[in-house]
């Protein structure tokens, strides 16, 4: 008998497996296996989908390099943003593996990093080790310890992770008077098949309210586009046909087995199809707008 069959077969394992599932798994935001994988696959330090300069590449002609090199010009266009002096004091909220904490210190600023993730923290602090971490959900910070500590505080794709109204409320107490605020990210402009991103009226309604206006916006969907059209055409072109392959031989080689977990493959069908819709480029690009754009408070 396999030790696979002993296992489901033998008691003590079903309350161990009970053991394990009553255990919990951590919070997605304390360390999140799908940004994990990107910085496994990139290695780049970026965990966002980079600017493209041509947004009409072929999804089979774009390559990893073509996208490490857009995830740095990505971070030069938010650099590009700012116009604090130099040595200013600036916060990255969810700063990922630290890539743009880099970049911001070579240009002469002190800056501060925060995540809930511990992996990243960990990675960070073993690779930037002089850099300040707050380990933190940013809703989570007691705003006041940092009162207008903050020349620039910059969003790089993590504003969606984070509850609106707390966010600008928290921005609002950190940030010095002629303080800037940065945000690069998507946002809902239509009725979405998934929640990411927050809904632009909603954003618009926001900011107003804590007296902050947009000085600068660049809408640049069709410039982080290449990285989807790379995602999709991976997914469905090898991804997928691979995912395919793996059932067809698991139920002709183990038929018994795969008896057993052919609802879980069912359950994974629908799961996959749902998150491969997601990075459908045509299906993003009409109902969320990527947008760069730069805040100060109304004069
Ligand atoms: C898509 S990654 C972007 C990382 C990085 N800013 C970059 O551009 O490479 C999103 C980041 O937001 C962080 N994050 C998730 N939830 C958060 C929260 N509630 N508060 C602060 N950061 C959060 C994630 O851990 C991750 O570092």
């Amino acid at each position: 008998m396999d030790i696979w069959l002993k296992k489901l077969l033998w008691p003590g394992h079903w309350i161990k497996a009970a053991r394990y599932s009553g255990g919990g798994t951590p919070s997605r935001s304390q360390a999140d296996p799908q940004l994990q994988l990107y910085d496994r696959i990139l290695q780049t330090d970026f965990l966002h989908y980079g600017y493209f300069d041509d947004p009409h590449m072929p999804g089979d002609e774009i390559s990893l390099a073509d996208i490490k090199r857009a995830q740095r010009r990505y971070a030069e266009l938010i650099i590009g943003q700012m116009s604090i002096p130099s040595g200013g004091e600036v916060l990255d909220v969810g700063c990922g593996m630290g890539g743009l904490l880099a970049m911001i210190t070579e240009r002469g600023y002190r800056v501060t990093g925060l995540t809930p993730d511990k992996n990243q923290i960990a990675y960070i602090k073993e690779k930037y080790d002089k850099t300040p971490l707050i380990h933190a959900r940013f809703q989570d910070i007691v705003a006041n310890d940092h009162k207008k500590k903050y020349d620039s505080v910059i969003f790089s794709e993590s504003l969606q992770y984070i509850d609106l109204p707390t966010a600008l409320r928290h921005v609002d107490i950190i940030l010095k008077e002629k303080g800037e605020l940065i945000i690069v990210d998507y946002f809902r402009v239509d009725e979405a098949h998934e929640k990411s991103g927050h809904v632009w009226p909603d954003f618009e309604a926001e900011i107003k309210k804590r007296g902050f206006a947009v000085r600068f916006k660049k809408d640049i969907t069709d410039n982080i586009r290449p990285t989807l059209t790379f995602a999709f055409y991976w997914s469905t072109h090898i991804g997928l046909p691979l995912y395919e392959f793996i059932k067809l031989k698991l139920e002709h080689k183990h038929p018994g087995k795969y008896y057993f977990v052919r609802e879980l493959f069912e359950k994974w069908d629908g799961k996959i199809e749902s998150n491969i819709k997601t990075i459908d480029p045509e299906y993003f690009c009409r109902q969320k707008r990527y947008y760069l754009l730069k805040l100060t408070r109304e004069a």
